[in-house]
């Protein structure tokens, strides 16, 4: 149908620090790439907001850059979304109430240890899947409403990033939430896809302020107000921005790892069958469609990983390229533990502090800039152990996300873990992904399709020996200890 063969995907990424638009045709090509940036506010120390017009604003930015004519072919939108990040906002006018909090928000850090000093760590992670941390929304809607609706008596809407989207999508009538983003509420029970009335109860979020989970082939609103793409084109997929660069690396096969390396890292992959949330892992919905019953999956978060290496560079006052760039062969013997809000996944530790260890009166840039670069790749290796020692062994790890351009960081990841490291060729996964999913929909491929669809990748293999590594990690594991205030 020659109408079909010009049909396109606009996959649109909403992420932390910026909003990408792609454009995709059915062959998989990417014909139209557009970004927007977007700022975050810190107003006390810990505390990270965004203003949610600017994120919705953000958007229209990144897609109104696209030739009108490109726009009048797109037949479906697929959504990738930042995830945890909550917006409060009003039913009846649709307007926001208060900042979006932002995933890395460390506000709600003393309710949590109230929280699990009460005990209710264990509930919280039985059933949903996540350890009770302030990263995840729930605690997040708890501070939300105890400033804005103490009284629990206004007709608000909670929603993360999807939602608030798809809301404004749809002139603010409709409040969904996509059921993988729901999943990382921290309120939904995720093994039933169903919001849980104990862990409501528990974080003070009266039900009727939630949306109506739904599958990530929906149904959701249709775009409006998305100048130039005509109102009315449908949304086909949503997905959380994490799980959909597993889908782009065809992740819905178990075995298949993937790690995301961004600000912080997301180590991912779908579970063979059932499995706790184990190893300091999260258990999470990674997607549903198709009819099918969720897919669950494993993921481990890392809180800082590009963000160390901006961090440094900025101390020495050089670009993170160069920064890279100077990075000796060896750290010398220095240890960095990024612990800059504590540790995330496996450990979940909230009062680990960062450090620097074993520094002589001869290090420098080189050591520190390695030691830097060894410590995404450390702490991405934590969480791939972790991950195989649930659901069985990982040969190859599938890379993406803006620091896997540094070969520098891929070699030293294959190197410290000895392991096989694939990069996507693309950068823009988790946009691919969304559109991946919302071309299903819109019946351009199939699922199967996808998977034999060749992906292009970047090999890079480990040139380390078995003792090296033992004795490299057991240097990393003294050096998390020293960061920790818990025995490991
Ligand atoms: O879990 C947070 C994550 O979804 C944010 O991703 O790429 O926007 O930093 P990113």
């Amino acid at each position: 149908m020659a109408s079909t063969d010009r049909s396109l995907i606009l996959a649109i990424d909403q992420g932390t620090s910026a909003t990408k638009a792609l454009l995709v045709d059915r062959s998989g090509a990417v014909v139209g790439s557009a970004s927007a940036p977007l700022g975050a506010s810190h107003p006390r120390p810990g505390w990270v907001e965004q203003d949610p017009i600017e994120v919705w604003d953000s958007v229209r930015a990144a897609v109104r850059s696209f030739d009108p004519d490109d726009a009048a072919r797109v037949v479906a939108v697929g959504l990738s979304t930042q995830r945890e990040s909550l917006v409060l906002w009003d039913r009846t006018t649709g307007e926001p109430l208060g900042p979006l909090l932002g995933w890395q928000d460390r506000r709600t850090a003393d309710r949590c240890a109230e929280l699990l000093a009460e005990g209710a760590g264990p509930l919280v992670a039985d059933v949903s899947g996540l350890p009770l941390d302030p990263m995840f929304s729930a605690l997040k809607a708890q501070w939300l409403l105890d400033t804005y609706d103490p009284g629990r008596g206004r007709d608000l809407c909670l929603g993360t990033i999807d939602s608030w989207l798809l809301s404004r999508f749809s002139g603010g009538r409709e409040h969904v939430t996509e059921i993988g983003n729901a999943s990382r509420t921290q309120l939904l029970d995720v093994r039933r896809g169903a919001w849980d009335d104990r862990l409501l109860e528990l974080f003070g979020v009266p039900a009727a302020v939630l949306g109506e989970v739904t599958p990530s082939d929906g149904p959701f609103p249709a775009v409006r107000g998305l100048d130039p793409v005509p109102d009315g084109v449908p949304v086909l997929a949503v997905l959380g921005d994490s799980h959909a660069a597993l889908f782009a690396h065809a992740g819905w096969r178990p075995g298949v790892v993937k790690a995301t390396y961004g600000t912080g890292s997301s180590v991912m992959a779908v579970l063979g069958g059932p499995a706790d949330a184990a190893g300091g892992l999260c258990l999470t919905v990674g997607w549903q469609h198709g009819g099918a019953a969720p897919t669950l999956a494993l993921e481990g978060n890392i809180r800082s990983s590009g963000r160390t290496l901006t961090w440094l560079a900025d101390l020495f006052g050089v670009s993170t390229t160069e920064l890279l760039d100077s990075a000796g062969p060896s750290a010398e013997g220095v240890a960095l533990v990024p612990a800059f809000g504590g540790l995330g996944a496996p450990w979940w530790d909230a009062d680990a502090v960062a450090t620097v260890s074993g520094l002589t009166l001869g290090t420098g840039r080189p050591a520190l800039a390695r030691a830097a670069i060894e410590s995404v790749a450390f702490q991405v290796e934590d969480v791939v152990a972790a991950v195989e020692a649930v659901g069985g062994p990982i040969e190859t790890l599938l890379a993406d996300g803006g620091l896997s351009r540094s070969a520098t960081v891929m070699q030293a990841q294959a190197d410290l873990s000895g392991r096989a490291v694939r990069r996507a060729d693309d950068a823009d996964l988790s946009a691919l992904g969304a559109a991946q999913l919302a071309g299903v929909g819109a019946g351009l491929w199939s699922v199967a399709d996808l998977t034999d669809r060749a992906r292009a990748t970047t090999a890079f293999a480990p040139a380390t020996t078995p003792e090296q590594r033992r004795d490299g990690r057991a240097g990393w594991h003294a050096a998390i200890a020293r960061s920790r205030t818990q025995p490991l």
